[in-house]
């Protein structure tokens, strides 16, 4: 039997609401005990004195690149960048080239990061056909094969009699449809958010409109069928109304916010970085404040880091030409650490939306710490100080606008099935 003593932590399990110091044993991969002195016999011990002891982050928004994109991540690199930062569990988008619309490439991913990544990675499928917005995908078999969602994430499904289609045949397999809400029409050529920003940089506008328009159109469709929606990367104030308003309703919808969309402004686009170039844009100060409060009260469920790694070359061209995307698993959890040093939310209600809520949409094991549930925990060191250099982390790309700052808060250890797979002294240590 194995067995590894996490001794002298706070204890963050949002699944039961405890928020108290004490050890957590896990043995055979599974949690077996919590409370305090725990008897730590021919156990590994490892020490949380001063650390968060919580369920590992779960991320339901990521881009690994793999097949196709290799040189920008793979599933093994990706898969390390996120047990690096915390997350034990991640979801990648379809927009791998081939795409991910039928069942053997959702199998290849599984199959994949099975031997790469010391993550558990979860694929969602395309909605429709080559992410073409035309033709849908088949979704039977491919949740048969182990997708856990359907998205075109990357792209919007601007015809909305798809849109309603897609909606309708996902009530068969009961996964959610994860939405990237953005009007092409009003994006237009668009690359920073349409405001004083895009006028002091003279570059095209990306209005704010083009994604209130969608997630209400998306809501209202979620209403008429009773189909699982998923609002991925909400960043307006409007489009967090139109949910607010659709959950009041009782439309069954969830949604994400990104760390870049919690504590960054289009401001930050003023130096023609173009590792601050997004899909949907940095918006205004409103819209962050929205975002803040709307993960606050629970408007917003999930932190979703959106990961999407670039190389060097693509970013190093002019703003309007560099692709949208930056990556995040290694900055997330100290970025969005700034509301809890705020006041604005507390760490346990914060665990829950990097753990029990992702974990729960994708509905995967995970975001629990209670006895017999599967060892997949972070611990997390709030108050240390570091320096983030995006070349020394884990994934093949470096486009991060954080890159070089200092950041406060980092994961000490992460444990997946009860395993060791990260540490910060030691590095990532399998597979
Ligand atoms: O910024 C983004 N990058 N947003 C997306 O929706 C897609 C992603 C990517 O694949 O690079």
């Amino acid at each position: 039997m194995t067995r590894l003593l996490i001794r002298g932590g706070r204890i963050l399990d949002p699944a039961s609401g405890r928020d108290e110091f004490g050890d957590l044993l896990v043995e055979d991969g599974r949690i077996a005990a919590v409370g305090p002195g725990l008897d730590a016999r021919e156990a590994e011990v490892l020490d949380a004195e001063g650390a968060w002891v919580a369920p590992g982050f779960v991320d339901l928004h990521t881009h690994l690149r793999e097949p196709g994109q290799e040189y920008k991540e793979d599933i093994g690199s990706g898969g390390r960048s996120a047990v690096a930062g915390g997350f034990t569990a991640i979801a990648c988008m379809a927009n791998t080239h081939p795409v991910n619309d039928d069942p053997a490439m959702t199998d290849f991913i599984i199959d994949r990061a099975e031997h790469d990544s010391p993550a558990r990675v979860y694929p969602i499928a395309a909605a429709t056909k080559g992410l073409e917005g035309r033709v849908m995908t088949e979704m039977i078999a491919l949740v048969a094969a182990g997708a856990v969602a359907f998205s075109d994430d990357g792209k919007t499904i601007m015809n909305g009699g798809v849109m309603r289609r897609v909606l309708e045949y996902s009530n068969l397999v009961g996964v959610p449809v994860v939405v990237h809400c953005e009007d092409l029409t009003l994006v237009g050529d668009g690359v920073v958010n349409e405001g004083p920003a895009s006028t002091r940089l003279g570059l095209p506008g990306n209005p704010a409109i083009a994604e209130d328009l969608h997630v209400a159109r998306d809501v209202m469709l979620a209403e008429l069928t009773g189909a699982y929606l998923h609002v991925a990367h909400v960043s307006t104030a409007g489009g967090i109304d139109a949910i607010r308003r659709a959950r009041e309703r009782g439309v069954n919808i969830t949604a994400e916010v990104t760390p870049h969309h919690l504590t960054l402004t289009d401001e930050e686009t003023l130096g023609y970085d173009t590792n601050t170039k997004v899909a949907p844009p940095l918006r205004s100060k409103a819209d962050m404040l929205a975002c803040r409060a709307a993960l606050v009260d629970g408007t917003l469920d999930a932190v979703a880091t959106d990961h999407a790694p670039h190389a060097q070359y693509e970013k190093d061209q002019e703003f309007s030409e560099a692709p949208p995307g930056m990556i995040g698993f290694e900055t997330a959890a100290p970025v969005v650490l700034d509301l809890v040093r705020t006041g604005e939310i507390t760490p346990l209600e914060l665990m829950r939306r990097m753990s029990t809520n992702p974990a729960r949409i994708l509905g995967k094991p995970g975001g629990n710490l209670a006895e017999g549930q599967p060892a997949d925990i972070v611990v997390f060191d709030p108050e240390r100080s570091w320096v983030y250099d995006a070349a020394k982390g884990y994934s093949k790309s470096q486009n991060s606008p954080w890159d070089g700052r200092t950041m406060t808060g980092r994961a000490v250890a992460t444990i997946v099935g009860g395993r060791l797979v990260y540490h910060v002294d030691r590095g990532v240590l399998v597979p």
